[in-house]
């Protein structure tokens, strides 16, 4: 028996079994964005005043989130990131491309911020990991530092911005479970929805598609007819986020709903102080001397040190 749409009865095209609710394609629509607006507002991500730029890369949950909202009338402009990750498949080059497409196909008047980081910095990132002893195998973790700090100090620099990402239940999830595995204490106290900008130099930072699935943001992207980068970063082929998506998937599989209540267990857990450090275990931080950004590092950054590595 084919399954109906809750609202309309029409035949759906998308079922959550997490939440028991299967929808057609136009109130799947309506659903993904009104349930953002839930979460905006649960978290108080932002209003309607406030300035928002959004972390763009070309995948599926960045552009939607662009896109979701765009729609819900919120003032937010793009960011984007350019890593010179071109070697083999040409995947920055590509991802740049579709951002442009979406631009033109949905928003022509949005504004994109571009950071070339080989034009803002002398190298691309594959020219930096190869000579960087600790990025030896994981360029990934340059690329990480890369992109908080440039993300950062693009929102910081544009004044009272907002900061959006596109990270989903699944990305929050499998860095969830990371951090609990090797008891990342740091880590997840700042594993958050919303990160608040209290510190001179930080700027506020939000994930408002936390609570919905890779899956339906695929869904969602497709139904809307977003185009989007398919291909994983050829870096991120063996990255650990990656197999703890393949385990959580596999117990979601046996047990619809598993990842969500593991996510959602964990916000509630938050919520009732699990996740605090009394004030005398906090990292002490002061202004890097080069660019100013908040580190607990003495002197130089853990970003500006790398453009001095030679
Ligand atoms: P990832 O770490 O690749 O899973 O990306 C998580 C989120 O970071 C994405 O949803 C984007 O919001 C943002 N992001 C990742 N890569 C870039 C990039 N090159 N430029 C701008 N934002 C990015
Ligand atoms: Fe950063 Fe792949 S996107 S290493
Ligand atoms: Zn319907
Ligand atoms: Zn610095």
């Amino acid at each position: 028996m084919s399954l109906k749409c809750r609202k309309c009865h029409q035949p759906a095209v998308v079922n959550m079994r997490q939440h028991k609710l299967a929808l057609c394609e136009a109130h799947y629509l309506e659903w993904l964005p009104a349930q953002t607006q839930r979460t905006i507002e649960k978290y108080h991500m932002f209003t309607r005043e406030d300035k928002i730029l959004v972390a763009v890369s070309g995948g599926k949950d960045s552009l939607s989130v662009w896109d979701i909202l765009l729609q819900l009338g919120y003032h937010a402009d793009g960011l984007t990131l350019q890593l010179g990750i071109d070697e083999g498949i040409r995947y920055s080059e590509q991802s740049h491309a579709y951002i442009e497409k979406f631009i033109r196909d949905f928003y022509p008047q949005a504004v994109l911020h571009t950071v070339d980081v080989k034009a803002a910095y002398g190298a691309a990132l594959p020219e930096i990991a190869a000579r960087d002893d600790r990025a030896g195998e994981r360029p990934c973790a340059v690329c990480g530092l890369i992109k908080r700090h440039e993300m950062n100090r693009l929102a910081y620099e544009l004044g009272d911005t907002v900061l959006v990402t596109g990270h989903n239940l699944d990305d929050e999830a499998s860095v969830l479970w990371g951090n609990l595995f090797h008891w990342q204490i740091e880590a997840l106290v700042r594993q958050s929805p919303v990160l608040p900008a209290d510190r001179p130099g930080l700027a506020r930072k939000v994930k408002p598609l936390c609570r919905f699935y890779e899956r339906d943001m695929a869904a969602y992207a497709l139904l809307r007819g977003i185009e989007y980068v398919y291909d994983e970063c050829p870096f991120s082929v063996n990255a650990s986020t990656l197999r703890n998506k393949l385990t959580l998937n596999e117990m979601e599989q046996e047990q619809p709903g598993t990842k969500m209540q593991f996510y959602a267990g964990f916000l509630t857990a938050r919520e009732r102080g699990l996740f605090t450090l009394p004030e005398a275990e906090q990292v002490p931080l002061a202004p890097c001397a080069r660019c100013g950004q908040p580190t607990s590092a003495h002197g130089l950054c853990a970003f500006c040190k790398l453009w001095d590595h030679r």
